[in-house]
């Protein structure tokens, strides 16, 4: 995507997001555009700014309260410790363009149904410390400048000499910042005299934001390009700490008759999960801040974060990530970083998603699949800590599931086709999402580079609709069940009701290493499920008593023939793990293992 020049200087990443629809991958296409675009820091503090410098309240953090504060000192500035402030839920204020008067109220008050969820739940995981009085956003001197005085020995070194004729308005985007949104600027003519003339007036900001969120709904050139494209989104400025303090996302089209809700308030929090830092833009501005009491004061540059480890597998190497991941793998390996995509990276380069491979059902995967699907992991929690940033309430991570416990090699190329893990399938045969809301079929795709996941079914593939029944068990005396209290699929073995089966063996040696291998003989069913303990249960298929299913072996049904297959730490482990109903959020959940 072109830019003018100047929109360049602004610009700081750009997130695109493809829509959801049944069966189709949600992909975010982030990081094609992206390398073309940068984003705005703010501009240091002249030493010599007079008391009442209205960018001072642009800023953020402890190092800058606010101009009362602060003290003049022999011409200078003298940072007057403030107490200690403790890290609060992040303010991010929504703020839509008025030219966004192409939806309809309905399509708007969805969407800002939406967003409001989305907010919500980034407020509810991340603090920051507090920007202290209204969010005033810098202006590009690159832009509104002719030139800036250069010599160090001027009283206006650094400052704008002459304005440049042809500035209008800050712009991030597609979207035109508003001047009260932004910082004044000034012009000094003379390179010693104090005289200046104010080019801008200081706007009013923002108060009580942290961040702010420019929300575009509008059918731009981008959209026009890419017709799956959903949504994409940019950040525009960061703090003196290197905080993102506001972006853009554009939503392409909302008019889909397959909306969906939940997919929509997820790619939301991907788009602001990159928006707020998660971003090869912005690894290497990230902070540590393990000496300090509190982020953003006391934190030093991390440097780089990125290293490709002996497989050659880019990976971000921080501490929370390494240990949320060697947790998460249950390896002690301390090559364990946080493994980025490959996929459309060029050697040496990285990508702003984790590998699908190795986390799939990631919020910040390149893919999402189906909603119910979608976690916000602890890797992807640890990773917003480790950005110095966010003080990130890594309690409220939801459950993985994929990978949990899997070892050090679970995900790598190696691996994954040697019939190994169970998070893996060879062959396309129909069986059991691993999750086991969903019927799912043997699947590979350019991400998963070779290695098999059973995928969602394109149709009738939740195990909780009810309506299901009809499409799915038709009249092949399968024995399934389904609907709110059945939710769970389970891997059978030509199980049919002994009347009316057709076939009498069950190939038992299918299940060689314990592994999910597809076979036509092998099929996912839905069945109902109770708990019995962590990791026990019993199910029920119909018409039959309920029966322990012995996790990690199969059992037989009295009345049926075949077997069916009891996974072994899915199911009656994870509480967070429910199919979704239309009265019940099941965000957020506490990760309980
Ligand atoms: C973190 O989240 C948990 C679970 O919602 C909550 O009980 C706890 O109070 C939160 N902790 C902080 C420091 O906000
Ligand atoms: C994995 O299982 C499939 C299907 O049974 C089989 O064809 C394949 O050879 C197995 N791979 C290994 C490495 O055992
Ligand atoms: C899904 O189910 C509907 C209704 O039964 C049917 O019309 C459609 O062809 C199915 N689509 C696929 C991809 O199987």
């Amino acid at each position: 995507m072109a830019l003018p020049p100047s929109q360049r200087l602004w610009v700081g990443m750009l997130v695109v997001m493809v829509v959801e629809l049944p069966g189709v991958l949600q992909k975010c296409i982030f990081d094609e555009v992206q390398a073309q675009v940068r984003a705005v820091r703010a501009a240091p503090i002249h030493p010599d700014s007079p008391p009442n410098e209205p960018r001072l309240r642009s800023l953020t953090g402890q190092e800058h309260p606010p101009p009362s504060k602060q003290q003049t000192n022999g011409g200078g500035w003298r940072t007057v410790k403030s107490p200690p402030a403790s890290p609060q839920p992040i303010r991010i204020h929504t703020w839509i363009p008025r030219e966004n008067d192409n939806l309809s109220d309905a399509e708007k008050d969805r969407l800002k149904s939406a967003v409001a969820e989305a907010v919500r739940v980034v407020s509810s995981l991340l603090s920051v410390n507090r920007v202290l009085g209204p969010l005033l956003l810098s202006r590009d001197v690159n832009k509104y400048c002719k030139f800036i005085w250069s010599n160090s020995r001027n009283t206006n070194y650094n400052r704008c000499g002459r304005a440049n004729n042809n500035y209008r308005s800050e712009t991030c985007l597609d979207v035109t910042i508003p001047d009260d949104h932004l910082a004044g600027c000034d012009i000094y003519p003379e390179p010693d005299s104090p005289r200046r003339t104010v080019l801008r007036p200081e706007g009013a900001g923002l108060p009580d934001t942290d961040f702010l969120l420019y929300l575009h709904t509008q059918s731009t050139d981008k959209c026009r390009a890419e017709p799956d494209v959903f949504a994409y989104a940019v950040h525009c400025q960061t703090d003196t700490h290197g905080r993102p303090v506001a972006g853009v996302v554009v939503i392409c089209r909302l008019t889909e008759s397959t909306y969906n809700h939940q997919a929509t308030v997820q790619t939301m929090i991907h788009e602001l999960f990159h928006a707020l830092g998660f971003s090869k833009d912005l690894f290497h501005t990230w902070r540590d801040c393990s000496s300090s009491s509190q982020v953003g004061a006391g934190c030093s540059p991390r440097g780089k974060v990125i290293h490709s480890d002996g497989s050659g597998q880019m990976r971000i190497y921080t501490p929370s990530v390494i240990s949320a991941l060697q947790r998460h793998l249950a390896s002690t390996d301390p090559e364990l970083g946080g493994p980025l995509e490959n996929l459309d990276v060029q050697p040496g380069r990285v990508s702003s998603h984790w590998e699908s491979r190795v986390l799939r059902g990631s919020i910040m995967a390149a893919v999402l699949e189906d909603s119910t699907t979608v976690r916000i992991d602890p890797i992807t929690l640890a990773a917003l800590q480790d950005t110095g940033w966010y003080t990130v309430n890594l309690s409220r991570a939801q459950s993985l599931v994929w990978g949990d416990g899997e070892g050090a090699m679970f995900g790598s190329l190696s691996t994954c086709q040697d019939n190994s893990s169970f998070f893996f399938c060879t062959g396309s045969g129909v069986g059991c999402h691993f999750l086991h809301l969903h019927k799912g079929e043997c699947q590979t795709d350019p991400y998963l580079e070779g290695c098999g996941v059973f995928k969602p079914l394109k149709n009738a593939s939740e195990c909780w609709k009810k309506d299901n029944t009809r499409q799915t068990a038709g009249d092949d005396w399968s024995g399934e069940i389904l609907g709110l209290n059945s939710r769970q699929c389970f891997l059978t073995c030509i199980l049919c009701l002994t009347l009316f089966c057709s076939l009498s063996t069950c190939l038992l040696h299918l299940y060689i290493h314990q592994s999910f291998v597809s076979s036509s003989s092998v099929e996912g069913r839905c069945y109902r499920h109770r708990c019995t303990g962590p990791n026990r249960y019993q199910i029920q298929v119909y018409g039959s008593e309920w029966v322990d299913c012995p996790s990690g072996d199969t059992v037989q049904i009295k009345g049926y023939q075949g077997l069916v297959f009891c996974p072994d730490r899915r199911l009656c482990l994870y509480p967070d793990i429910n199919p979704p109903s239309d009265d019940v959020n099941t965000f957020p959940s506490s990760h309980t293992r």
